[in-house]
């Protein structure tokens, strides 16, 4: 008899980014010259106020388990940085703390879905939310854009059916780096709440946002608030990815308790050492946050001044976050193979949009140095150009196109 593993097990895909990573990382480590643009993580170093907080925890030995649900400091850090970022008071019990927003997520869609419920997102949308939704039971509903890369507020409702539990929004969206509008945003918020349908907003970029843009706060058009959750955490802002810490905030004390339940009998509480660390990275200076914003708008705008000089690729400006969505279909409609081929090619690693649900797309980050945005770039372009040398220098490499 051979060992069986659960359908659960069999119902999840491997990540489509991971293939093409694992082999990005298999050309670095022969030595190869590869830039890698497909990542999802800040390489800005750590606040120094949460290195400290660190430090000083660890020197005292006592490196425990904690409060399920998060520390009292942590979550106080967090009520205050709801209040400045959304005008909102909430209250301790509206707040748990997970091992990051991924989990967050995740213990939402424990609490809140049903088998049958029915999750709509619109594409293009981060690549764990169908499998997230998957993982809970519920089917995920996901809504393309009849134009352009952004749904309208009437595409999601038209998504709506009886068996609706929840729609997710992430704005600024990753892959896309786009907001959705004030208008879009009220009219979701509003929506949700007359309907009854938890609205989740996935903020983990909100702060990383370029040329003075805003992103919509939604509790300025939530009533009671008790469908609205609000995901968010210290992975993108403080490029802290490494401290698993993220939280939700929701006016709905039944729902956070739920969510602790679900947090209880799996990872029992945050690691001690992160949870110190992000309540210093919260209270401390944020000037960090600012300063890094700067950084990566100027990668943007390097990044969007290379792919200008790629003819028939077209890409909607990003207004935050660290990635931009650029179509390439005209190259090749399948995002998948033309991934394959430009890191086979010319040595970069960038995401098929394949992934985000939106193909004929590549989503390229610009979180990395600018110097190996541009040369990542320009290496794109010259494995797209036929018109070009057939065969380039890189690093020390000899490159052949065909
Ligand atoms: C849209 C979105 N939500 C959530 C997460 C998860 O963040 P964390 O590291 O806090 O789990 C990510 C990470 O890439 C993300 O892009």
């Amino acid at each position: 008899m051979t060992l069986q593993l659960s359908k659960l097990a069999g119902m999840i895909g491997d990540s489509p980014t991971l293939k093409i990573n694992a082999q990005a990382r298999a050309l670095k480590a022969a030595g190869q010259p590869l830039i890698h643009l497909g990542g999802g993580e800040p390489t800005y170093p750590a606040p120094q106020a949460a290195v400290e907080a660190i430090e000083k925890k660890a020197a005292s030995r006592k490196i425990k388990y904690s409060p399920s649900s998060g520390t009292p400091e942590l979550k106080q850090a967090v009520l205050a940085y709801t209040l400045k970022h959304y005008g909102r008071q909430y209250e301790t019990a509206d707040v748990i703390v997970c091992a990051g927003a991924k989990q967050a997520l995740f213990n939402f869609l424990l609490a809140a879905v049903d088998p049958g419920d029915e999750v709509i997102f619109p594409a293009p949308y981060w690549v764990s939310y169908p499998d997230m939704v998957r993982l809970a039971g519920g089917t995920p509903v996901i809504v393309r854009p009849q134009q352009g890369i952004m749904v309208s507020a009437q595409e999601i409702k038209a998504a709506v059916s009886p068996k609706t539990k929840a729609i997710i929004i992430n704005s600024p969206c990753n892959p896309s780096g786009q907001i959705f509008p004030e208008d879009f945003v009220r009219e979701i918020v509003e929506f949700a709440e007359r309907e009854n349908i938890f609205l989740v907003m996935d903020d983990i970029y909100h702060q990383l946002v370029f040329d003075g843009a805003r992103t919509p706060n939604p509790c300025a058009y939530a009533k009671k608030g008790e469908n609205l959750v609000i995901i968010n955490g210290v992975s993108k802002l403080y490029g802290l990815t490494g401290l698993r810490i993220g939280w939700a905030v929701c006016a709905n004390q039944d729902l956070i308790k739920a969510m602790g339940k679900m947090q209880a009998q799996s990872t029992s509480c945050n690691s001690d050492l992160s949870e110190a660390a992000a309540a210093a990275a919260l209270t401390g200076p944020q000037d960090c946050v600012r300063d890094m914003c700067a950084v990566l708008q100027e990668n943007r705008n390097a990044l969007l001044a290379e792919l200008a000089a790629i003819p028939h690729v077209t890409v909607e400006k990003p207004q935050g976050t660290f990635y931009s969505f650029a179509d390439f279909s005209y190259y090749n409609a399948d995002s998948q193979t033309l991934a394959q081929y430009l890191l086979e090619k010319a040595l970069v690693a960038v995401v098929p949009g394949k992934a985000f649900g939106l193909d004929g797309h590549l989503r390229i980050s610009f979180c990395a140095d600018r110097a190996s945005v541009v040369e990542g770039v320009r290496r794109i372009r010259w494995a797209l150009d036929k018109t070009a040398p057939n065969e380039i220098k890189i690093g020390d490499k000899l490159v052949t196109r065909n």
